[in-house]
Parts: structure tokens; C-alpha cells; sequence
């Protein structure tokens, strides 16, 4: 297995391993090594079926369904593992704009860790792409624990000790989904997680903010929810971003422990196609 660091701080292509086929224990300790340093990594021309997805992914650990566990929204796959990310029907058409679904999904374009907001901890999640339009719908992810090292230690001594409430429907009430109902609401009680974390694999410290937070502690909403939005420019500055187009058939995992990600625009007439796995922590 060979990797190629893409940024200065983190992010690497791999190449030598073919994914479709059942990984050995020792390339599955290479690939929990790497995502460990880079907390990205990228896999070109590695086409997967929905049974193959879902294998690979469970030598990383077990499986979470997500949000779909509250929304209960039905899936066009075989899999209840296999998370559908992109603009696709449950009839296989693109989806219409006022498809339900869809506003959903355009919550991923705002920045966010997968599932922060449920109390079970998620580690990896694992996009496979099938269909991509020929320009937009790029993901970016951002290297949050070199925002961290990277943040003015008047802020660092601010956000130190705080914790930042995570709720599931924050980033979908923001675009105007707010059509939850009482049953979905409770299944995803908010939760509170600290603002700074570290990160278990290599004991760096993590920079914490996300579209999931409505409030900081010991602050009013509006002044946490301003100083959510300062971390997430501070964290997303270009020097920090990892910016992937996509190609049919790439693979890319990364740690949601250690990052940020989101969906970039693209016209939404055209068919997208990406679908997700993600892990828990063991
Ligand atoms: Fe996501």
C-alpha cells in the first residue's frame, strides 16, 4: 500500500490496494494507521456494489444507519448500512427540488461531522461514488486539529473547557426543513460534546465547531452561535481545506473525529450518486 500525502497537514491518496476484495488484517492496520496521520484519505477506481460497500466498511467496525434512524425515511438500497448521499429518487430518478429528501441532503453542504449529534460516537465515514455530475457537488473537508494549533491562544483560552450543544435538526431548521415531528424530535435528543476533544489515534488536539452546534456553554445563544460561526471561518481557511472532484468509482474515508466536510453546489437537475457508510466506535 503506498500513500501520497495532497496537503501540507493531512489528506493522501492510496494506491496498491484493490478495495472490492476482502482486506487482510494487516492492510486493515495500514489503512486505521494512515487515517490515523491523515485523517483523509482518497482511493481512485474502485468501483463497489452495495454488498461490497458494506463488507469493506465493516472491517473498520460496526455500522450506523443515522439520521434515517429518527426520520425513518425508506432507502432505495438493500442495505440499511448503506446511507444515500446525492439527488437520487426512490423511483431512481433525480429527485424534484421539493422532494423532502432532497432538502436533507443540502444540509451536507454546510460544514459538519457526521452524526455529532447522537450520543453513540461515530469514527469513520466511507463515500463511495457511483454517479457525479461533470461540474459542482465536490466534497471539501477541513483538518481540525491544525486549526487548532493554528488558533490565537486568546481563543484557544476562550473555547478551553466549553462544551457546544449538538442537535440533530439545527443545520435542516436553518434551511427551513422544520417539519419534524415530536417522535423524530426526541429519538435525537441534543448532546453535549466539548468544544476541543483529542484525537484518539494521535493525541492531537481537536478544534470542535459544526453547523450540528445551537448553543455553547456558559455563553447566550447568540453569543455561542456567533462563536461557532468565528471557529468554523477560522477552521476553514483554504490552508486547512482539502477539496475533492469527484470521479465515478473513487473511494475516500475520513475520520470524523479530526475533520470537517461538506457537499459543494451543483446543479441539481443532474443525477449525483454517492453512497455512505459510517462507523462507530468500537
Ligand atoms: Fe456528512
Amino acid at each position: 500500500m503506498q500513500l501520497r500525502a495532497i496537503t501540507p497537514s493531512f489528506a493522501a491518496e492510496v494506491s496498491g490496494v484493490e478495495l472490492r476484495k476482502p482486506l487482510d488484517a494487516a492492510t486493515v492496520r495500514a489503512i486505521d494507521e494512515a487515517m490515523d496521520k491523515y485523517a483523509v484519505l482518497v482511493f481512485r477506481g474502485q468501483p463497489l456494489t452495495e454488498a461490497e460497500q458494506v463488507a469493506l466498511a465493516r472491517h473498520f467496525g460496526p455500522l450506523d444507519a443515522g439520521l434515517r434512524k429518527a426520520t425513518g425515511a425508506p432507502t432505495r438500497f438493500g442495505y440499511e448500512e448503506l446511507i444515500d448521499i446525492g439527488n437520487v429518487a426512490l423511483d431512481g430518478e433525480v429527485a424534484q427540488t421539493s422532494d423532502q429528501k432532497l432538502v436533507g441532503q443540502l444540509a451536507n453542504q454546510l460544514w459538519h461531522s457526521d452524526s455529532s449529534f447522537q450520543d453513540l460516537p461515530v469514527k469513520y465515514s466511507m463515500l463511495s461514488a457511483v454517479t457525479v455530475p461533470a461540474e459542482g457537488g465536490e466534497t471539501e473537508w477541513c483538518d481540525l486539529r491544525a486549526a487548532w494549533d493554528e488558533l490565537p491562544a486568546e481563543t484557544k483560552r476562550l473555547v478551553e473547557g466549553r462544551s457546544a450543544r449538538h442537535f440533530a435538526f439545527h443545520s435542516r431548521i436553518l434551511l427551513g426543513d422544520d417539519k419534524y415531528n415530536e417522535a423524530q424530535l426526541k429519538r435525537f435528543p441534543p448532546v453535549e460534546r466539548p468544544l476541543v476533544h483529542v484525537h484518539p489515534g494521535s493525541g492531537r488536539k481537536v478544534l470542535f465547531p459544526s453547523a450540528h452546534i445551537d448553543r455553547v456553554s456558559g455563553m447566550s445563544v447568540p453569543e455561542g452561535r456567533l462563536l461557532i460561526a468565528e471557529l468554523l471561518e477560522h477552521a476553514t481557511q483554504p490552508r486547512f481545506v482539502y477539496r475533492h472532484t469527484w470521479r465515478a468509482g473513487d473511494y475516500v474515508m475520513w475520520d470524523n473525529r479530526a475533520t470537517l466536510h461538506r457537499g459543494r453546489r451543483y446543479d441539481l437537475r443532474l443525477r449525483r450518486d454517492l453512497r455512505r457508510t459510517t462507523t462507530l466506535e468500537r
